[in-house]
């Protein structure tokens, strides 16, 4: 595969810090000085689907392709208020293609997984563009009463398309087992025959240090496979383009690999982490800011709830 196109939309309203103090017993310096967040869009006069379409319109648009020149809809979507249909049945109405459609959870690795698939129907010749979407927000899963996660969420969508071609160096995804480290239970309806107590529903419960730490060691080892099997090193890499869940995160990943830290764009400090729209709305903004060259190498590394990795290393060849 080869991105052709990227695009992407962010909420109107930004949310500071000094905000969410007014009614959650935290503070800017706390906000971020851990995790590198200064402010946040969250939705307010738009829907997640608002966001999607925008960032497929751009995508497209990018891409120099009409809607009918897409093959398939991929969207990652941790969740959003329709159980059914599919996100990417929606935005497919809207933009107005007509191919297969079809949603992945694969929470903040998200794009990455959409990416091996995309690989996979690009290889045998069952599409020629594919169109993924990732929408994301996370922020209503948080309880907004409590300061741990509400710090951290935000919404937003990012797009690409992507067409044949050789670009794709590497993709590795893995999941190790561990369905507490970050979880949370839809509440659906109960039937008159299902036994109270049985399906005991949790709201969102992270254990942020486990994550910390899972994050770091899996991105390393992801990256250091890659590097292995496709014989490019960590200083052949132009721009690690990393998974925006916290600065503190990006930086140890940093240190690890002993890059300088130009390699290592972020937007978290204005953008939070928007879970697996976070690589493709970054790609975008460094595309649309000129900060892409022909025939850099890029390294996207993302994780989260499962426990589940995602990296590939990928030449820019817009
Ligand atoms: O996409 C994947 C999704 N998840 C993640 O990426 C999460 C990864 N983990 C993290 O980003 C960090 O672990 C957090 C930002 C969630 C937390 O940072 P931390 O440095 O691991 O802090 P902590 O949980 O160890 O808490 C340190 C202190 C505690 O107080 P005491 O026990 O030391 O008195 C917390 O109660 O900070 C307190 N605290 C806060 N204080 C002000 C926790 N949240 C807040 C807050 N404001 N929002």
């Amino acid at each position: 595969m080869k991105i052709i196109g990227t695009g992407s939309a962010l909420p109107s309203l930004e949310v500071t810090n000094d905000m969410l103090a007014e009614f959650l017993d935290t503070n800017d310096e706390w906000i971020s000085s851990r995790t590198g967040i200064r402010s946040r869009r969250l939705r307010s006069t738009e829907t997640l689907v608002d966001l999607a379409v925008s960032a497929s319109r751009s995508a497209l648009e990018s891409a120099g392709l009409n809607p009918e020149e897409i093959d398939f809809c991929i969207c990652s979507n941790v969740a959003n208020n329709y159980v059914t249909p599919a996100m990417s049945c929606i935005i497919q109405q809207h933009i107005g293609s007509h191919c297969p459609c079809f949603d992945l959870n694969g929470a903040c690795a998200g794009f990455l997984d959409a990416m091996e698939v995309a690989e996979a129907l690009l290889k045998t010749d069952r599409a020629e563009n594919i169109l993924i979407v990732c929408a994301e927000e996370p922020s209503r899963f948080c309880n907004w009463e409590r300061r741990e996660t509400s710090i951290l969420f935000a919404d937003g969508a990012g797009a690409v398309v992507v067409s044949k071609g050789d670009a794709l160096k590497a993709i590795r995804l893995t999941t190790v087992p561990n369905r507490d480290v970050i979880v949370y239970q839809r509440r659906l309806e109960t039937t008159p025959f299902e036994v109270p107590g049985v399906d005991v529903t949790e709201p969102l419960k992270m254990n942020g240090r486990e994550v910390f730490r899972m994050a770091v060691e899996t991105s390393q080892r992801d990256l250091h496979a890659m590097m292995e099997e496709t014989g490019i090193s960590a200083d052949m890499i132009d721009y690690y383009v990393l998974h925006q869940a916290n600065l503190r995160i990006i930086s140890s990943i940093r240190e690890h690999l002993g890059q300088p830290e130009y390699k290592f764009p972020t937007n978290i400090e204005r953008t939070g982490n928007i879970s697996s729209a976070s690589i493709p709305i970054l790609l975008d903004e460094l595309y649309s800011a000129g900060r892409l060259k022909k025939g850099d190498m890029l390294a996207l590394s993302a994780f989260g709830a499962g426990f589940v990795s995602g990296s590939a290393i990928i030449e820019w060849t817009k």
